[in-house]
This record gives C-alpha cells, sequence and structure tokens, in this order.
C-alpha cells in the first residue's frame, strides 16, 4: 500500500530549509515510493478550507530552490494554533506520517499536538540558535554564522579607517552559539552571551588595554538576549503587539561610549542571518536529516528527531529534547579558545 506522508516548516525559517524538503522528497518517492505532501504555512496550512497543501515531486527540485534560503512551503511563527483544528486537518489528509521541521519550540507544540491526535511524528532541527538538545548542529545555523563572520569581516576595515569600536548584535534568543562562534571566527575583541554575566567595567577595562597596545579600535559581538546590567532584556514591540529581541547593542555601545571615550558604531544583524543562500553545511545536513526521517518512518520510529552527533546523522526521542534548551556551558572547548585568545567572554556564570 502506497503511505502518504507529509512535511512541513515551523516556526522561524532559516537557510536550508528548501534543501530538506528536497530531500526527504527524493526518498519517500524515488526508494519507497511514498506519496509526500507539503503542508504550507507551518500548521495553518491544515487548518484551512480547503487544506493548503501541495503534493511534493523530486522534479519540483530540478530548479535552483535547494540553492536558496527560505522555505518555498511558507512557515509560522505567530502564536499558537488550535490543536483540536490542526488534528481534524491532519486526520482530513488521512496521513500516516508527519515530519516537522522545527527548533525547540516547534518540537515542544509539534509533541503535545502530535500526541494528542495519535500522529505519527518525526521532527528534524532547524534553528539559527543551533539551540536543539542533544543535536550539534541544526540546519540554518552554519550560514547564520557565516553571515555575521562576513559582518564582522567588513565591519573591521571601517573601525580601523576610523578608530571606532564597532559593536555587532546578532541573534540568538536564548543561547549565545551565533555570537561565540562567529566573534571567534571574525576577530572580536569582546564577545557577549546570554549565559555569562558580563561588566561594562571589565569591557571598558579590555578596551583600555587593546588602546594601551598600540591598536586603534575594536570589534564586539553581542547576543540579543544578553541582559541589560540591571537584569533586563533590550527588547522592541511592534505595532501588532509582538515583542522581540533587540537594542542590547545600543545599550553596550552607549556606555562603553561614556566609559571609554571611544566612539561605538552599532550594527544589528537581524534577520539576514537567516535569509542568506545556504552554505555547503547547512545542505549537507539538511540532505542527510532529510534522507534520515524517512527511513525512519519506513522502519516506523515515530516520536524521534533527526539529530547530528560525532560527524554523523542520528536520531534520538522527542521526549528526551522537546522544550529544552542547549545553551553554551561553561566548559564548552570554544569559551577556552576565545579565552586563549585574550577575548573578554564574560565571566562564569556561577548559578549554571
Ligand atoms: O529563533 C530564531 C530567531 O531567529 C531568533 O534568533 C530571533 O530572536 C527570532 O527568531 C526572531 O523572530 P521573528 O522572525 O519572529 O522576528
Amino acid at each position: 500500500m502506497v503511505k502518504k506522508i507529509a512535511i512541513l516548516t515551523s516556526g522561524g525559517d532559516c537557510a536550508g530549509l528548501n534543501a530538506v524538503i528536497r530531500a526527504a522528497t527524493i526518498r519517500a518517492v524515488n526508494k519507497y515510493k511514498w506519496q509526500i505532501f507539503g503542508i504550507k504555512d507551518g500548521t495553518l496550512g491544515l487548518m484551512t478550507d480547503p487544506l493548503n497543501v501541495v503534493e511534493l515531486k523530486p522534479s519540483n527540485f530540478d530548479g535552483n530552490l535547494m540553492r536558496m534560503g527560505g522555505t518555498f512551503l511558507g512557515t509560522n511563527s505567530k502564536g499558537y494554533p488550535s490543536h483540536e483544528e490542526v488534528i481534524k486537518g491532519f486526520k482530513k489528509m488521512e496521513l500516516d506520517a508527519l515530519i516537522g521541521i522545527g527548533g525547540d519550540g516547534s518540537m515542544k507544540i509539534l509533541k503535545t499536538l502530535t500526541e494528542k491526535g495519535k500522529i505519527n511524528f518525526v521532527g528534524i532541527p532547524k534553528t539559527i540558535d543551533n539551540d536543539v538538545m542533544d543535536n550539534e548542529l541544526s540546519i540554518g545555523y552554519d550560514t547564520a554564522v557565516d553571515v555575521a563572520t562576513n559582518a564582522l569581516d567588513m565591519l573591521q576595515p571601517t573601525a580601523a579607517s576610523h578608530r571606532r569600536a564597532m559593536i555587532l548584535e546578532v541573534m540568538g534568543r536564548d543561547a549565545g552559539h551565533i555570537a561565540l562562534n562567529s566573534g571567534i571566527a571574525g576577530g572580536a575583541d569582546v564577545i557577549l552571551i546570554p549565559e555569562r554575566p558580563y561588566t561594562i567595567k571589565a569591557i571598558a577595562k579590555h578596551i583600555e588595554k587593546i588602546r594601551s597596545n598600540g591598536r586603534n579600535h575594536a570589534l564586539i559581538v553581542v547576543a540579543e538576549a544578553v541582559k541589560k546590567e540591571d537584569g533586563s532584556k533590550a527588547t522592541v514591540k511592534y505595532i501588532d503587539g509582538q515583542i522581540r529581541l533587540s537594542g542590547i547593542g545600543s545599550y553596550i555601545g552607549d556606555k562603553i561610549y561614556k566609559m571609554t571615550n571611544a566612539e561605538t558604531r552599532v550594527t544589528v544583524l537581524g534577520h539576514v542571518q537567516r535569509g542568506a543562500q545556504p552554505t555547503h553545511r547547512d545542505r549537507l545536513i539538511a540532505s542527510a536529516f532529510g534522507v534520515h526521517a524517512v527511513d525512519l518512518i519506513a522502519q516506523e520510529k515515530f516520536n524521534r528527531v533527526v539529530v547530528w552527533q560525532n560527524r554523523g546523522v542520528t536520531d534520538v526521542d522527542l521526549e528526551s529534547i522537546a522544550g529544552k534548551s542547549k545553551t553554551v556551558r561553561d566548559n564548552d572547548p570554544l569559551i577556552k579558545v576565545a579565552e586563549g585568545l585574550g577575548i573578554y567572554v564574560g565571566e562564569i556564570n556561577k548559578v549554571l
């Protein structure tokens, strides 16, 4: 009997999503002769009448789709859709299994949803934040780090020309992986991540040291989730009421300017970290994840999440990772590397 499966992207988009949809489609159709449907706009495509779904064929991917950022299926990161309607939509499709591509938040939602609806589920981790538990690399992360590193490459000459301290604010809602990795790769002097407390005084001292060593400029990377010294988060409220992290770069920039008299400028990198063309590594992981997810369905192994561990693809129990966040630990080898390079990476977090 031909199996019928579906795939959807959920939460914020990132680079590599089209590549994973392609891999799952090729595997499902060519190897197993199944039908595979793409659900549009995350779970929202299951809530419309008629359902907003498309049948996927390997020929859909003959063009340049897998090289492109974004998700051609669309996604949704706004709010929590009604479980009942989504489950109703899923039942209407008479599917044998669902592949959900999402970050830690989406995994939690999809777990509840698929448990309630008794839906056979396999998850694939994607998030530029790279904070999915037990998974070394999420789709989209490598590209985001590349974009942030390129930004530092472009900020350095202008920083040197004007004798400035340039602050680059990067994404990372709960975790500092993008900041830490791009900061090291891009030659930053200061890297601030939400996992490690910092003091403005220590940053100022570090800049004074750079100055007294004869360098006229500095690069500072700060993750958007870093808190102000009073413990509050820097946020913006959009006119529809949604609140997002933003503004910690300006806060740090002003404080440093005041304390050191080093002229500062702030760049908020924002969504360009998500929309770039996927790097080779993101396409590679996406391809491995897509094939593995379909193979899990063929073996009727459900409630699993495909992960990257020890330079290869494997899978873990959905239960063990849903709703958990992989943050930067004090014993992260890259903290040692940063410190070894003389980068200020905040202080040891006594709470962790
Ligand atoms: O979780 C991924 C992420 O890109 C975060 O790094 C960022 O804080 C957030 O999504 C932005 O969300 P939105 O696309 O809703 O602005």
